[in-house]
């Protein structure tokens, strides 16, 4: 049984995990402040697990509005290690249509104003983390693994463009994103997913596709929102699925 506990973070379509066994909830304070929900604890699929809903319990916080370094300051201080953040995205590289699952490799930060940082030379000193790789390898195996065993085949790769939000994009942002590379967009997987690499978690992304983005496939001239919510409730049965299969290779 490993010692580490596995954090997974829920985004929209995802305020609580279902299913935990022996739920127990606990508000966590931290010096960042309040994390966007009290934390969730319980079993799945046998081992215990943390789960913090990163919109607040009734999908509440904007993407600006999320405090990031005290949802992933609180993690740490529960004893989460291991973190698998469930985020909804638009596809933007043709091929990846909504329904689709993806682990993503890469981001390019579009976001601003965001307290992105624990090193800022204020609480802590300033410090400069590698971030090459953004994304944590055996995490990202660890979900590849369990989309197979639940049935799934969860894209291997992609490159996450986070962006301001809660707007979405004009079709010419996304035209610009596809000239830098971006396959996905999405507006939650940054700073958090640096925040988590400043406090030394092992921490990846599961990426679930919702909507064509905007200007592209059958989204030329706007995107549907009440679809994004129909294929996300949907989708989120096969992610709970994938995360119980998640939650129990962790275990052993
Ligand atoms: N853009 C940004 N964020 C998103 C989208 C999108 O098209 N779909 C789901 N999250």
């Amino acid at each position: 049984m490993r010692l580490t506990l596995l954090g997974i973070i829920g985004g929209s379509g995802l305020d609580r995990l279902d299913g935990l066994e022996g739920l127990r909830r606990e508000r966590v304070s931290t010096p960042y402040g309040e994390p966007s929900s009290a934390l969730s604890f319980g079993r799945l699929g046998g081992t215990e697990v943390a789960f913090l809903a990163r919109h607040g319990d009734g999908h509440s916080l904007a993407p600006h509005r999320i405090n990031y370094r005290a949802n992933i300051r609180a993690l740490h201080d529960c004893g989460v290690r291991d973190v698998v953040a469930v985020a909804t995205v638009g596809g933007i590289r043709e091929g990846l249509a909504p329904g689709m699952l993806v682990v993503p490799d890469q981001i390019i930060d579009y976001t601003h104003g965001r307290e992105s940082t624990f090193f800022d030379g204020v609480a802590q000193p300033l410090e400069h983390v590698d971030f090459t790789q953004p994304f944590c390898a055996s995490m990202r195996a660890a979900l590849l693994r369990a989309g197979a065993a639940a049935g799934e085949r969860p894209c291997d790769g992609g490159v996450y463009g986070a962006t301001q939000g809660p707007r979405l994009e004009t079709a010419a942002e996304i035209r610009r994103m596809a000239r830098d590379g971006a396959d996905l967009v999405g507006m939650t997987g940054m700073p958090e997913a640096v925040l988590a690499r400043e406090m030394g978690l092992c921490y990846a992304m599961l990426a679930v596709v919702v909507n064509a983005a905007a200007g592209t496939g059958d989204n030329l001239n706007g995107v549907a929102i009440g679809e994004i919510r129909a294929v996300s409730s949907a989708a989120m049965k096969r992610v709970v699925a994938m995360l119980g299969m998640l939650a129990q290779s962790h275990g052993r």
